[in-house]
């Protein structure tokens, strides 16, 4: 899968772009502040419905304008000819309109139609940052691979805040349950438990089958002999002879959990367990990551996982396109010469740099300038 041709308009600080892009490495070159990650943003948000830099979409439209388009062509592969043209107009405080080859659709249909996996130096928070940043990462390559698990993720939200209101007004009224709240609060519960359940099998079988491609990744590019691993940590262990990666392991345990937290939650106002308090625990070695790798190691880390991400979707079958953003520029010489090696034949990589000389010459392909909203050379 290869992006051939990317459009802008409203979007960030551009008025309008049209990128042409060919298949292979692809280097945006230009100062800080031009407009570089923007548009890995507005792929990003293409193929994931997200940005990893804000919660609404108000930013992402060019300011004194109300609304952004993005439309990309998406071929199918090198040797495969078909296209299909993606469309995401962005309506901040209403409803996203998509279509696809022409035809209105849901904007959840779109990342099914384009796969990308985005690495940036906000990662490291990956590594370094609080569970959510962690449960963020697996939760994008859960529906990267699968992606209805986008609206399996909203139906929990909704679900969370609905239950949370709940356990709020509850908490005020002094934390006893009346007859109507009990049997609103039982069918929360029984909604909760489906979509959490499903959510967290999902998330325990994307980390198992991450794991060989993490260390590999990690032994590829931290100069080390030390392991990477990743494991899931749930507030709601399950039994343990039960298989983790069935949804009805969680299911049975959250019943369970939720049952046994039932007061506290009424006292608490809030939501105690769930996905949506679960952690992941990277390790280098024996050593949890948080707290005790060093810069280098947390960076290798960060970089691994999206690597693995990224292997992870190729033994899937999924060729996701590789979105780069300002990444050698935070790496020594042996580190951008492993990444290098890394993706040298990745079917579309597209990398943003402030120097150009930061990018190995290995990454031989096309540089295009970016200055102040504008991309050159463009063809339209
Ligand atoms: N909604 C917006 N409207 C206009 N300009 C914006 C908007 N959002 C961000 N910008 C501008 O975009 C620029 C940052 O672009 P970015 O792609 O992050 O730069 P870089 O090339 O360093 O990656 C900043 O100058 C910022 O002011
Ligand atoms: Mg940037």
């Amino acid at each position: 899968m290869y992006i051939s041709q990317l459009s802008v308009t409203a979007f960030r600080n551009y008025a309008q772009a049209d990128v042409t892009l060919q298949p292979g490495v692809t280097v945006f070159v230009g100062a800080n502040g031009q407009g570089k990650t923007n548009l890995l943003e507005a792929l990003e948000y293409l193929s994931t419905l997200n940005s990893h830099r804000v919660a609404v979409t108000a930013p992402l439209v060019l300011n004194g304008e109300n609304q952004a388009l993005i439309r990309a062509k998406v071929v199918a592969g090198v040797a495969d000819p078909r296209t299909l043209l993606l469309e995401l107009e962005l309506n901040p405080g209403a409803a996203n309109r998509a279509r696809l080859n022409r035809v209105p659709t849901q904007p959840k249909q779109l990342p099914a139609a384009l796969r990308t996996v985005l690495f940036t130096p906000d990662d490291l928070a990956i590594v370094k940052g609080a569970p959510g940043e962690r449960r963020d990462f697996i939760d994008t390559l859960v529906s990267t691979r699968w992606p209805r698990f986008i609206g399996v993720r909203s139906d929990l939200a909704k679900v969370l805040k609905q239950r949370n209101a709940l356990l709020k007004q509850v908490a005020h009224a002094g934390g006893r349950l009346d007859e109507t709240s009990t049997v609103t609060l039982e069918v929360w519960d029984e909604r909760l438990v489906g979509f959490a359940a499903e959510l967290i099998a999902a998330r325990i079988t994307t980390l198992r089958d991450l794991a060989p491609h993490l260390s590999a990744a990690y032994a590829s590019i931290a100069p080390t002999a030390e392991h990477a691993s990743a494991e899931y940590v749930p507030t709601a262990p399950p039994a343990p002879e039960a298989d983790p990666t069935t949804p009805a392991t969680w299911a049975n345990a959250l019943t369970k959990a939720l049952a046994a937290k039932r007061s506290e939650e009424l006292r608490a106002g809030v939501t105690l367990l769930g996905p949506h308090r679960d952690d992941i625990l990277l390790q280098i070695g024996d050593f949890q990551a948080k707290g005790y790798a060093s810069h280098g190691e947390s960076w290798s880390l960060a970089l691994a996982l999206k690597l693995a991400a990224y292997q992870l979707l190729r033994a899937d079958g999924i060729a996701a396109v590789l979105l780069l953003d300002d990444v050698f520029a935070e790496l020594d010489e042996q580190r951008r010469a492993r990444l290098a090696a890394n993706i040298a034949d990745a079917e579309q990589v597209l990398i943003t740099a402030a120097v150009d000389d930061d990018v190995p010459k290995v990454l031989q392909g096309t540089r295009l300038q970016v200055v102040a909203g504008s991309v050159t050379p463009t063809t339209e």
